[in-house]
């Protein structure tokens, strides 16, 4: 069978939780920090890392299979080939739990901003013209753009711009280069998308493979694994407490009659809050533990 291509960004925000997804998933890699390639030794697949703006298009036109990528950079492809009319098809198969971001409109402090108005007519510095573009025509504003691949943030000092449209995550970017964040335009999230061409069926069977060892990573990460005990006389109150344990597992105590051992997983982390509680409807012993890996 050929090997299943995956893009993954080479190096940035999405870089490193990429990877570690991949090989929480069982796909053994062996990374060579100046090799493009890196092929999996235990299962028909190749990585190959690239820069995170080239993904949406190698999906697209179906040189690789699957792709890991922000949304940002993926509907910014999409406008792009939408405008140019070439074909942007692919399938948006998983929203994943790492890379959010915003894309935002920033100004300088000097600036006297009164809302998105009072960009009209100005210029906007950005990676992602196509996005701004749909962002002001839909409120009915038009703007002088300047695109500029990288270092969008020094724009305005130095004059090439009035404002910038840039991605935001923690801020300091936009603190660093002096700037104030005023609108939100876009939010995104890391996401897997699949070539929408003819995949042959061993390959769609190990993408299926794939897609569910992710569901049960990310399942695992959100879930937690509950014991405890709790006296028989408050058990349903108890189990209430414990969000999505649909059916614990109820076990006696030796030598205690009024008191049961609950384990149970809950689809959702449990708070300290949640543990003081259960504590003051009588349970005692509550033990939290994280979840390696789950399967339905
Ligand atoms: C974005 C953006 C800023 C930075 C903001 O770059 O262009 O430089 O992240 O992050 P912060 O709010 O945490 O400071 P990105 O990671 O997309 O790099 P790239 O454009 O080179 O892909
Ligand atoms: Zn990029």
């Amino acid at each position: 069978m050929t090997r299943l291509r995956i893009a993954l960004q080479k190096s940035g925000r999405l870089a490193t939780e990429s990877l570690k997804l991949l090989k929480k998933c069982g796909i053994r890699l062996n990374i060579n920090e100046q090799r493009l390639i890196a092929h999996s030794d235990n299962l028909p697949i190749d990585i190959l890392r690239v820069r995170d703006d080239d993904i949406p298009g190698l999906v697209m036109d179906g040189v690789v299979d699957i792709g890991i990528v922000g949304e940002n950079v993926l509907i910014e492809e999409q406008y792009e080939r939408e405008f140019i009319n070439k074909a942007a098809s692919y399938e948006k198969i998983r929203v994943l739990d790492f890379g959010q971001c915003r894309l935002s409109l920033a100004v300088t402090s000097e600036f006297d901003y009164q809302g998105i108005e009072s960009l009209n007519k100005l210029r906007i510095a950005t990676s992602y013209p196509n996005l701004l573009r749909k962002f002001m025509s839909s409120k009915g504003y038009e703007f002088e753009d300047c695109k500029l691949k990288g270092s969008v943030e020094v724009a305005p000092r130095a004059g090439l711009a009035d404002a910038i449209c840039d991605l935001v995550s923690t801020g300091a970017t936009l603190e660093a280069n002096g700037l104030i964040e005023k609108d939100v335009i876009f939010r995104s999230r890391a996401c897997v998308i699949q070539s929408a061409s003819n995949i042959d069926q061993t390959k769609q069977e190990l993408i299926n493979k794939i897609m569910s060892r992710i569901n049960g990573v990310i399942q695992a990460k959100e879930s937690k694994y509950i014991m405890l005990h709790a006296p028989k006389d408050n058990l349903q109150n108890i189990i209430n407490l414990l969000p999505g344990a649909g059916n614990p597992t109820i076990m006696s105590l030796t030598n205690r009659e009024d008191m049961v051992a609950v384990h149970a997983v809950s689809s959702e982390d449990i708070f300290w809050d949640t543990m003081e509680e259960l504590k003051l409807l009588g349970a005692s012993s509550i033990l939290i533990l994280p979840i390696e890996k789950m399967m339905g």
